[in-house]
């Protein structure tokens, strides 16, 4: 195996994790990149990470972030990557409305900061470094033409969108203007155990092992209507790294070529439980986005042709596994709270004088995105 190197940015994100895993399987030496915060947020990558003090460790993890581009350019100096995968990202959609300048920030002017690095790397070093950058469905927006492919025209609908548009074209100009091997992932929505409990699919998979286990009765959304090509991130990690081991640099879509609707996932987790959803669910308008992205679908031929690319999960599967997954939380959750466990040890009363436990920190997150 010759001796290849890779530096994720995004590295304690949903696929950074993935992508860590499957780079680790295939003998990479891994750098990844993390935010300084006050509490810890590698959960994702704690079966993956070993002492740096015990021997041969090939997951590295280094302080920095996508706004300090001295810190990039010390690090890929140090680290001496030939593969970059810049999946970091302010990545909800909600959010970039609440918070557009940093969404542009991390994610439009971040990425142009880690290209400037990747280019003066590669002149200093003469080492041909590879550049992955993870763009997005959400570009094509209110679409154009269904289903999407690399030919179809963007129009971004959130913050996060135009900056993705952004992040896309800066990618395309230093491969052209540079001759960089830098590739763009259209990645259409993919979804894991491992997503963030704010997105769509995590919130209605881990409410319904929630209602199931009496943890919880109420789930709140906004737009039932809304389609998604929603495929598995673990096969989708596994796109990102082929696009790399090509002889040219390229774009590809990558979706599985199924959409369907925010009712229809209901549908599938809550029959899982055996549950009517709705009985639980409740619209809550401030889920409602300004401008909304109704339907995507995606036309992932020419990875399927150029890279040998095809989805192993389909959305049944995906919704039964990120269902087993939220029901083994849940099991245990409803476990711990019967055993007297209390979240910061605040409520003390017996569980029969409550109806419903506290809500947890996660949860009062989600109530705002
Ligand atoms: P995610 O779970 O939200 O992870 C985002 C990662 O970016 C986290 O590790 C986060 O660190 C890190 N990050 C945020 N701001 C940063 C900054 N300023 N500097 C350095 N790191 C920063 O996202 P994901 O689902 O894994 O998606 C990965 C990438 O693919 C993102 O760029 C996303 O926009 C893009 N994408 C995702 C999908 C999808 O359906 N999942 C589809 C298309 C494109 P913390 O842990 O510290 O927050
Ligand atoms: N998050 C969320 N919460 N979405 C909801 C809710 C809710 O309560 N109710 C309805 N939805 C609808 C949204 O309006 C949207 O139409 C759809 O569910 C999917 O929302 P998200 O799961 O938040 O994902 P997204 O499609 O906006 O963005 C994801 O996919 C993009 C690729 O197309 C993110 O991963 C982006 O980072 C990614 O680029």
């Amino acid at each position: 195996m010759p001796d290849k190197t890779a530096l994720i940015t995004g590295v304690t994100g949903q696929d950074g994790s993935y992508l860590a895993e499957l780079l680790l399987e295939k003998g990479y030496r891994v750098h990844g990149v993390v935010r300084r915060a006050s509490v810890f947020t590698t959960q994702r990558i704690e079966h993956l990470y070993r002492d740096p003090h015990s021997g041969d460790v090939r997951l590295r993890l280094h302080y920095g972030d996508l706004l300090d581009a001295i810190c990039l350019r010390r690090l890929l100096n140090e680290v001496r990557p030939t593969e970059i995968y810049n999946l970091a990202a302010q990545s909800h959609v909600r959010t970039s409305f609440d918070e557009p300048i940093h969404t542009a920030e991390v994610v439009a002017i971040g990425t142009l900061n880690l290209l400037e690095a990747a280019r003066d790397y590669r002149d200093e070093t003469g080492i041909n470094v590879r550049f992955y950058q993870a763009s997005s469905s959400e570009m094509y927006g209110k679409v154009i033409e269904t289903p999407q492919t690399e030919r179809t025209p963007f129009y971004p609908r959130s913050p996060y969108a135009c900056a993705k548009v952004h992040a896309f074209w800066q990618t395309v100009n230093y491969r052209e203007a540079y001759d960089l091997f830098a590739c763009n992932g259209i990645l259409f929505n993919h979804e894991s155990p491992r997503r963030g409990e704010t997105f769509v699919t995590r919130k209605v998979t881990r409410a319904a092992a929630r209602i199931r286990f009496g943890l919880q009765d109420a789930l709140y959304l906004g737009n039932l209507d809304a389609r998604r090509d929603w495929g598995y991130a673990g096969d989708f990690v596994e796109a990102m790294w082929r696009m790399l081991q090509q002889r040219r640099p390229d774009d590809y879509v990558i979706a599985t070529g199924q959409t369907h609707s925010v009712r229809e996932l209901l549908d599938e987790a809550f029959g899982i439980v055996g549950l009517d959803w709705s009985k639980h669910v409740r619209i809550d308008p401030q889920y409602f986005r300004p401008t909304e992205v109704d339907l995507l679908l995606g036309d992932a031929s020419k990875a399927r042709s150029q890279l040998g690319w095809t989805p192993a999960v389909a959305f049944k599967q995906l919704v039964r596994m990120m269902m087993d997954a939220d029901l083994n939380l849940a099991r245990q959750e409803r476990t711990l709270f019967d055993a007297g466990y209390r979240e910061g040890n605040i409520r003390t009363a017996p569980v029969e004088q409550i109806a419903l436990p506290r809500r947890s920190s996660a949860e009062a997150l989600t109530a705002v995105t």
